[in-house]
């Protein structure tokens, strides 16, 4: 499985990656992960994206394309991977071309489709936990004990990103830079859009079948 996860912010790319890499055994490979990872260990590359992501640019390119390939190059993501965030720009999903090759497992591309009204909501409602990564939402997908992880019972935090200007930047940054990498892919005919609207199940379902 060599899947690419498109969608703007707040559309369940990370939720859903992590379903279906735990489903195919595959890294879920996240650059605002790994970009949030950086700054939490005070890197240069922390100090440089945190100002850009707070304010909901985007990070350069050359960088991003530096921190994918050295990932993609460690022997788990071999067998496949899951990407969420990156490709971002048409220059970034150029590269990515020549980074990924024509491996045994076609490259696929999934769309996740999410009115930009329910996302506002969605992002400025959602936290996550600093230790696991698990996703919670306060109103679809609340923890059982307030603001604790169920996993692992970390405080869970608010990303400093999901304010409703930086959501709006955002939002405005995906429909500029990030559809021009969708309509790149649907000329390769690679690319699945999927309806995200709905039960966290049920938009499940959906990306198995249109996988399958
Ligand atoms: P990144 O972390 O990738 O953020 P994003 O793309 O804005 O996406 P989000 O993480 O906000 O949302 P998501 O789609 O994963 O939704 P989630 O599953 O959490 O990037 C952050 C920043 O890093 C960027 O702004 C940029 O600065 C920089 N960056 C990263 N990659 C880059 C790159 N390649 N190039 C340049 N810069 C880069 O769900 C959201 C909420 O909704 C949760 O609370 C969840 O519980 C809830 N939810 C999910 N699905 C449903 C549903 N079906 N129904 C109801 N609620 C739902």
């Amino acid at each position: 499985m060599r899947l690419i996860f498109i969608g703007p912010p707040g559309s369940g790319k990370g939720t859903q990656a992590k379903r279906l890499a735990a489903r195919y055994a595959v890294p879920h490979i996240s650059t605002g992960d790994m970009l949030r990872e950086a700054i939490a260990d005070d890197t240069a590359l922390g100090r440089q994206a945190a100002p850009i992501m707070a304010s909901g640019g985007l990070v350069p390119d050359d960088l991003m394309i530096g921190i994918i390939n050295d990932r993609l190059r460690k022997p788990d993501a071999g067998p496949g991977f899951i990407l969420d965030g990156f490709p971002r720009t048409t220059v970034q999903a150029e590269k990515l071309d020549t980074i990924v090759g024509n491996g045994s497992d076609p490259l696929r591309v999934l769309q996740l489709l999410v009115p930009d009204d329910v996302l506002v909501k969605r992002t400025v409602l959602r936290r996550s936990c600093p230790e696991c990564g698990a996703i919670y939402h306060l109103e679809s997908a609340p923890p059982k004990t307030d603001m604790v992880c169920d996993r692992d019972g970390a405080a869970l935090i608010h990303r400093p990103d999901d304010n409703e200007e930086s959501v709006r930047k955002r939002l405005e940054a995906f429909h500029r830079q990030t559809l021009p990498v969708a309509t790149y892919y649907k000329a390769k005919h690679i690319l699945r859009e999927v309806d995200g609207v709905g039960p966290l199940d049920v938009v499940f379902e959906r990306i198995e079948k249109s996988l399958a």
